[in-house]
Order: structure tokens, then C-alpha cells, then sequence
């Protein structure tokens, strides 16, 4: 079994979706082991954004995560790295495929950042690394 980091950023939280992207987690079958709504700092998000430093989309994607609440879960299964991001969708929810988290529910397609509703981590050693910067 292995287990991922999932945030839901803030327009998720904002637009009232929290209960509809957790229910898709558990009816996947995932264990949802942690779960805690916060305000982000500007050091847990520089930690967790750390590989996108010095894009043109860095300032904005930490401003966005900062305007509102998150929700921060570790989640549990077989997979559970590949399988929360084929749930979630391509990063740009304009072309994420209808079925995902992102392409049914995702409305944004900005430049400067996406507002594409969830996070999910991208390898066992992200996952370990953002589980520890989320839940220490
Ligand atoms: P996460 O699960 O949030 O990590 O998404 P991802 O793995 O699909 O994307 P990535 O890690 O490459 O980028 C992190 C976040 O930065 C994305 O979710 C977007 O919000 C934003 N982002 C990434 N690439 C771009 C881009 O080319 N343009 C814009 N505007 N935002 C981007
Ligand atoms: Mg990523």
C-alpha cells in the first residue's frame, strides 16, 4: 500500500466542493487517514512548491494558495499515487478529460495560474516529503 498527499486548494474549499472531491477519493476505495482544513503559510508553500521556484507561474500559485483555506489529506491505497492523479485530471482543466476531478468540475484556465481545485503528489518521495510539511 502507499500513500499520497492531497490538498484541496482554495477554490475547491471556496466553491463548496470538499464533501464531492472526498467522496470520489472514498468511492475509489481510498483510505483517507488524515484530513485537516487550514490556512497555508508562506513557508509550508514554499517548501511544497520548492521544484516550481522561478517560473512565471511560482508568485501567483503561492498568492492563489494563500487567498482562502485548504484541505489537506493523506490518502491511502494500492497505487494511490497514480491512481488520485488519473482521478484528478490534466493540470489545465480546460482539456482535463470529462470523468476527472478537474475536467467535471474544474472552470479555470488561466495563464498566471491554474485554479484546478486539488493537488496530488507526484512520486513516493514527494508524497513522504509534502506529508511532511503538511502534517509535522
Ligand atoms: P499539482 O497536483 O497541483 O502539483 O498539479 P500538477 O502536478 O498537475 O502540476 P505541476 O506540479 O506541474 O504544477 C503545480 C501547479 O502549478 C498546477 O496545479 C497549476 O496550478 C500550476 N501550474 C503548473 N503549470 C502551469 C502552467 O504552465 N501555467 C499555469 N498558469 N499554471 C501552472
Ligand atoms: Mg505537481
Amino acid at each position: 500500500t502507499e500513500r499520497t498527499l492531497v490538498l484541496i486548494k482554495p477554490d475547491g474549499v471556496e466553491r463548496g466542493l470538499t464533501g464531492e472531491i472526498l467522496r470520489r477519493i472514498e468511492a475509489k476505495g481510498y483510505i483517507i487517514t488524515e484530513l485537516a482544513k487550514r490556512q497555508a503559510s508562506p513557508d509550508q508553500l514554499a517548501a511544497h512548491y520548492a521544484e516550481h521556484e522561478g517560473k512565471p507561474f511560482y508568485q501567483p500559485l503561492v498568492d492563489f494558495m494563500l487567498s482562502g483555506p485548504i484541505v489537506a489529506a493523506v490518502v491511502e491505497g494500492d497505487e494511490v499515487i497514480k491512481g488520485f492523479r488519473s482521478l484528478a485530471g490534466a493540470t489545465d482543466p480546460s482539456t482535463a478529460a470529462p470523468g476527472t476531478i478537474r475536467g467535471d468540475l474544474g472552470r479555470d484556465w488561466g495563464e498566471k495560474v491554474q485554479k484546478n481545485l486539488v493537488h496530488g503528489s507526484d512520486s513516493v518521495d514527494s508524497a513522504e516529503r509534502e506529508i511532511g510539511i503538511w502534517f509535522s
